[in-house]
């Protein structure tokens, strides 16, 4: 059987990583039909659409798309094109796990953090005007719908795959309206779910709380714009935006991407860190059940990791992102009989 998959190179680093994250995937053995398709500038200049419309009949047909990072201007120009494919699909989860890789220098061992972000409102509904000269509005919303959903997603996850504790983080005390109904719908989601612990933090305090002691969490659950924040900081602690997967999720589809951006500092170089799009791709295979290529390409990560010669600047290495890519193939070529470690990809299923 094969799977058909909506690739959405993106641009910047994109193409470099994901052309690297497809050569692994197709070296499980298992059997992909990509549907491949630009977006953002470079799909306008072709066919005057940012996202293209194939592009959306593509993933409303594959129902999984793989996605490299696009670039969005700043201060003008198009709308976000990430934010507008999780508003067009109701990816209403954005599902970070955050942890280490074997032998990576970083302040802490042993994180193992679960992000869970509201992907569809907030500030990133993009509501913005000018009142008059030199005064501009932006309008934060928040539903009881979308913050309920995305509470109950976080408490399903926990509870299916036997996490303990959940933090809801806010800034309640200034957005008493807003944020305190993000807070009272976790609050009223969390009572159903007795065995999970539940905690409040106020956002920065948890920035804080999180470069001191980043073991005290277990799940945080965040509004958009929280989310995105914090999950950079996380992927600081444990190595760096290189290295830290992502995924979209919705009742209908799923997007797997990285947390990281198009990085245009190390674009078209070949030195950018394909390992948060394959742990990503990682996510993906879990999600169309193919556990197993999962678990190959997560050991052959892992030794590449440990054996060390063969990583990116980023994580300390000289390698560039092809030989990185060559040498986790032949990883899996190499350990292709031995026996699949247990645990460490997160199952996420809607
Ligand atoms: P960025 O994540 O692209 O880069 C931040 C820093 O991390 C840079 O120094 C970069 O070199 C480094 N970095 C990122 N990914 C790396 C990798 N795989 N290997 C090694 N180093 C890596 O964030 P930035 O610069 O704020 O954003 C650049 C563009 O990307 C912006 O237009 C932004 O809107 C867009 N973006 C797109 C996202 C998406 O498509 N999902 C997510 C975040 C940003």
């Amino acid at each position: 059987m094969s799977h058909r998959i909506t690739l959405i190179p993106g641009d910047g680093i994109g193409p470099e990583v994901m052309k690297a994250t497809v050569r692994v995937l197709e070296a499980t053995g298992v059997k992909f039909e990509w549907e491949t398709f630009m977006a953002g500038a470079e799909a306008f200049e072709r066919y005057r659409e940012y996202i293209p419309k194939e592009l959306i009949q593509s993933i409303e047909r594959t129902r999984v798309g793989l996605k490299g990072p696009v670039t969005t201007p700043i201060g003008g120009g198009f709308s976000s094109i990430n934010v507008e494919l999780r508003k067009r699909f109701e990816l209403f989860a954005n599902f970070r796990p955050v942890r280490n890789l074997p032998h990576i220098p970083t302040r802490y061992p042993d994180i193992d953090l679960i992000v869970v972000r509201e992907n569809t409102e907030g500030l990133y509904s993009g509501i913005e005007h000018e009142v008059v000269p030199g005064v501009v509005e932006s309008l934060k919303i928040i539903t009881e719908k979308a913050s309920t959903r995305i509470s109950r997603f976080a408490f399903e996850y926990a509870r299916k795959h036997g996490r303990k504790k959940i933090h809801c983080i806010h800034k309640a005390n200034i957005m008493k309206m807003s944020d305190g109904l993000f807070l009272r719908c976790s609050r009223s989601v969390s009572k159903e779910y007795p065995e999970i612990t539940y905690g409040e933090h106020i956002v920065d305090n948890t920035c804080m709380q999180l470069v001191m002691n980043p073991y005290q969490y277990d799940m945080l659950l965040l509004e958009n714009l929280y989310g995105d924040i914090v999950s950079d900081l996380c992927a600081g602690l444990v190595g760096g935006l290189g290295l830290v997967p992502g995924a979209n999720f919705g009742h209908e589809c799923a997007i797997f991407e990285a947390v990281h951006g198009s990085a245009p500092d190390i674009a078209g170089k070949n030195i950018a860190n394909p390992t948060a799009v394959l742990r990503s791709a990682l996510l993906m295979l879990r999600h169309i059940d193919e556990p197993e290529a999962a678990l190959k390409i997560r050991n052959a990560l892992e030794k590449v990791y440990r054996t060390r010669d063969k990583l990116t600047r980023d994580v300390g290495g000289k390698a560039g992102t092809s030989e990185f890519a060559d040498a986790v193939i032949e990883e899996m070529q190499n350990t292709n009989s031995e026996p699949a470690a247990a645990a460490g990809v997160p199952t996420q299923k809607v």
